[in-house]
């Protein structure tokens, strides 16, 4: 029938389902985690604690704390056999398609065995993701410019053992500054989760048809790699180049005013906050953290605060609410580290894995149907085939 349904493109207005994880006010800016202010967690907190928290919704105790850390280290490695996988691929190929690869190919690893509506095994899923994603990560870096992939060390944190897969070699030892580990760990807990955005949604609906986790992962991966949404930090560091000096900025920001134009300001805007994103602020901090620790003034920083200035007085941003969202300012942070330009989105790929598995759990946790939207036909009416 016509007329039965809310028509709501963009689901601007509609609540896909109840959840306890993650809370947002757009209006006033505030992200928390399981009740956690983003901010507080960012600076007290760390990531792997921050995935406890959001996987099991309670901060863990200092023993709690040791086991959920030994237990993600003793899942670091992967399977010999997914190498074969990464040498499927061409050298140049974009990690992100990777990544969607090899997740993807981690479902027929983890299959049979695997009951769905057994808790114990959904933890074990979460683990498994949580421990593999910086070593997959790492590996499509080194695949890329054709080094030997690096196996993870168990005796380093995080962060840490994931600079040091990307960056080490079997001939040198890549030691890394203690602020750059406190950065990329910020990073990551910066992106940890964020509630009901396009590829959380994506593993919920994904996995709402009791499909495997690792498959449902990598149709996340699929929804993130668009520039609209996590491709959004490789876009920024791309438009950054791409206007070269600060004189070039009012034409760039009359490009991004012009309806007709497709050109959009990268990491400005959000369909949620409509005054700050939070974790922006958070993540210009530990920019100018990072760059004053290894010394660098890199003029894409520049251009970058001047065209936030620049932006925040235009009225046309200004009335339309458009401030710099999370990736505005995490590219040059990671360029600074010596992360590729093709590695950014795949870095919040890693990072959001455990938003996605926490919603892919709650979703299992709870009483639950399969999502099927409806929608407005608009096509030809019934007509008869020729002849
Ligand atoms: C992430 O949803 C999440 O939570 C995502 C995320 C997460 O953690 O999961 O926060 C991560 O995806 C961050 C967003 C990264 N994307 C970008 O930085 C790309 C640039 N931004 C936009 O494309 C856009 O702002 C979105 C995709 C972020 C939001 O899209 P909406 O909510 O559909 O906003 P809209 O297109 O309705 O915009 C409203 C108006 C429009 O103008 P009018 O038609 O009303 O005249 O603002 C304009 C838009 O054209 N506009 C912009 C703009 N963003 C919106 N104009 C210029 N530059 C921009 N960046």
């Amino acid at each position: 029938g016509k007329g039965l349904f809310t028509y709501d493109p963009g689901f601007v207005s509609t609540a896909a389902c109840e959840s306890q994880i993650t809370y947002i006010d757009g209006d006033k800016g505030i992200l928390l985690h399981r009740g956690y202010p983003i901010d507080q967690l960012a600076e007290k907190s760390d990531y792997l604690e921050v995935c406890y928290l959001l996987l099991n919704g309670e901060l863990p105790d200092a023993e709690q704390k040791k086991a959920f850390v030994n237990t993600i280290s003793n899942h670091t490695m992967v399977h010999e056999q997914l190498i074969s996988f990464y040498k499927g691929f061409r050298r140049d190929a974009h990690p992100m398609a990777i990544m969607c690869g090899v997740v993807g190919a981690l479902s027929a690893f983890y299959h049979d065995s695997l009951d769905i509506n057994n808790a114990h095994h959904r933890e074990v899923c979460a683990y498994r993701l949580i421990a593999k994603m910086p070593t997959l990560a790492a590996m499509c870096y080194k695949y890329s410019i054709g080094q030997p992939f690096m196996f993870p060390r168990n005796d380093r944190g995080y962060a840490e053992n994931f600079l040091r897969m990307m960056f080490s070699t079997p001939c040198s030892d890549y030691e890394v500054s203690p602020v750059l580990v406190r950065a990329m760990d910020r990073i990551f807990t910066l992106h940890a989760d964020h509630e009901q955005n396009a590829s959380t949604s994506t593993v919920r609906l994904a996995g709402s048809s009791g499909a495997n986790p690792f498959a449902c992962i990598a149709a996340g991966i699929a929804a993130l790699w668009g520039p609209a949404h996590g491709g959004a930090n490789e876009a920024v560091l791309t438009m950054l180049e791409e206007i070269g000096d600060e004189s070039n900025i009012p034409e760039f920001i009359q490009r991004a005013k012009d309806p007709n134009d497709p050109f959009r300001l990268m990491g400005f805007g959000h369909r949620v906050y409509r005054n700050f994103d939070p974790r922006s602020r958070v993540m210009k901090k530990t920019c100018d953290e990072v760059l004053a620790e290894l010394g660098i003034s890199d003029p894409l920083l520049k251009i970058a605060s001047r065209l936030e200035e620049i932006a925040l007085e235009d009225p046309y941003f200004v009335e339309r609410k458009l401030y710099p969202n999370v990736d505005f300012y995490s590219g040059i942070i990671l360029k600074a580290m010596g992360i590729p330009t093709s590695m950014f989105t795949v870095i919040f790929a890693m990072s959001r894995t455990i938003g996605w598995i926490s919603h892919w759990n709650e979703f299992h946790s709870s009483p639950n149907r399969i999502g099927r939207p409806r929608q407005l036909y608009t096509g030809a009416k019934k007509r008869d085939y020729p002849g």
